[in-house]
């Protein structure tokens, strides 16, 4: 029998990764990250009752006799977000949507419903009121006729009247402001985010309706929030882009249906996120040839190549030490860099500012940027422009070698599909077949490279 006696203990969350420990500890042994335990209460002797996934069996059964039938989905209507899916969402899974506030969470769920109104979807906010949620609804346009609203923080009253509804599709929006009662902490808190993820989790399984969990996350992703959920949940998709750029990536970090090596490009307009289905031509430049201080790379986010725009701009430093600044690129990397074209080929960039800004508001990843970065860098430093048709894919070691990257034959043949005549590669590059329609540079070193742009 389950005891009904509510007691609590304490234990330490990392308000970093989110583990959890039984006692204090000065470094989280999983993230290794300094002083991030904090304390919190949490009831114990309640228990969290039997969880059985539709289909699922409760007694150990032989492997084989499992079915392997595929799982049932249904489309959310946006050929991207079903995609990124791994083809439309699970029936009976708990996605999180995280993100930083402002970035486009509430208007991409709002969206879907209203865009697939064959779907009975219930929208739960506890952000927003009910009457905000439909101005927003208004402007996002679509048919709103089989799209419930309710406004509720109060994890009890929403799943009895997420039972009573019986959706094809539940939004909870945002995990942070729900909560249980049984819990004695405030909603946003950390045990209060476990269990109504856990509630969530549970009616998801037990009654086969897919939900939508939005959470929010700081840049630094170190608020107690969607962080610790991500080995609660079945799906955890993550909005990324600067708010003041129009452009958005949502990408699948895990995906227990999928994969995770897939993202989609969203544009947000007047009428809400619009989808990019094909990066390239959204994210190529629309400066005039002949600018300095721009490089393009050929990147390969996810599963698919495009190409966008690195912008650089290097000045005097004004103030005694040099400014180093990066949007949408680690600026930990743009120092190595800066510290390899120093030590490799000479570049004497210690009293000079230097601005990196990845265009579109993209955050970029793929080390194979690296080479655009440097490009970019000197194109700037000399007031040379790099031709309109050249593209560049590769890494960047330390010791001033270019790497070769992976997947270069796809990214050649998307720059040639753009429209771009040459694509510089590290020498080590190796292609089964020789791409069409593009010429291929092949550079060993920076020094080489810099030979061939800026002679
Ligand atoms: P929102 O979806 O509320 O972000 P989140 O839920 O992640 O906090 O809002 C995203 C931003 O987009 C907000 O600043 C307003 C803006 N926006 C538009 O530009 N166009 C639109 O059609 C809508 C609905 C919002
Ligand atoms: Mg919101």
């Amino acid at each position: 029998m389950a005891s009904t006696v509510k007691k609590t203990k304490s234990v330490w969350f990392c308000s970093h990764c989110g583990n959890e420990y039984s006692k204090w500890l000065g470094r989280c042994p999983a993230c290794g990250e300094w002083n991030t335990l904090v304390e919190k209460e949490v009831v114990t002797g309640k228990a969290a009752g039997p969880m059985t996934v539709p289909g699922g069996s409760r007694k150990p059964m032989p492997l084989k006799e499992v079915s392997t039938t595929q799982e049932d989905r249904v489309s959310l209507g946006s050929a991207e977000v079903d995609r990124l899916l791994g083809g439309g969402i699970v029936k009976g899974s708990l996605v999180l949507m995280g993100g930083e506030p402002g970035i486009g969470k509430s208007t991409l769920s709002l969206q879907l419903p209203l865009h697939r109104p064959e779907l009975k979807t219930l929208y739960v906010t506890g952000e927003e009121s009910v009457k905000q949620v439909k101005m927003r609804a208004d402007r996002l346009g679509g048919d709103s006729s089989n799209c419930l609203i309710f406004s509720e923080t109060d994890m009890s009253a929403i799943l009895a009247e997420a039972e009573e509804v019986a959706p094809d599709l539940m939004i909870v929006d945002s995990v942070q402001t729900m909560y249980c009662q049984h819990v004695e902490s405030t909603a946003g808190s950390v045990s209060q985010i476990k269990e109504v993820a856990a509630q969530l989790l549970r009616f998801a399984k037990s009654t086969g309706i897919p939900v939508i969990l939005i959470g929010h996350i700081t840049k630094e992703g170190t608020i107690a929030g969607p962080k610790i959920l991500e080995h609660i949940v079945d799906v955890v998709l993550q909005f990324e882009g600067e708010n003041r750029g129009a452009y958005r990536v949502l990408r699948s970090i895990k995906n227990r249906f999928g994969s995770t090596s897939e993202l989609a490009v969203f544009e947000m307009t007047g009428t809400g996120l619009r989808e990019v289905a094909n990066p390239s031509e959204m994210l190529i430049p629309m400066h005039e040839a002949g600018l300095s201080g721009t490089a393009i790379a050929a990147m390969l986010d996810g599963n698919r190549p495009f190409l966008f725009e690195v912008q650089a701009l290097v000045s005097s430093a004004v103030y005694g030490t040099a400014q180093r600044s990066a949007t949408g690129f680690d600026v930990r990397r743009l120092n190595m860099l800066l510290a390899v074209l120093e030590r490799r080929a000479g570049f004497k960039l210690g009293q000079k500012d230097v601005f990196l800004n990845m265009a579109g508001g993209l955050r970029i990843t793929d080390p194979a940027c690296d080479l655009a970065v440097i490009v970019a860098v000197l194109s700037s430093n000399f007031d040379m422009p790099i031709p309109a048709d050249v593209c560049f894919a590769g890494e960047v070691g330390l010791s001033g070698e270019i790497r070769p990257v992976s997947q270069a034959a796809r990214r050649a043949v998307e720059a040639a599909r753009v429209g771009f005549k040459r694509i510089f590669v590290s020498s080590y590059t190796h292609f089964d077949q020789k791409p069409q329609g593009i010429e291929v540079v092949k550079v060993a070193d920076i020094p080489a490279l810099v030979r061939a742009l800026f002679k």
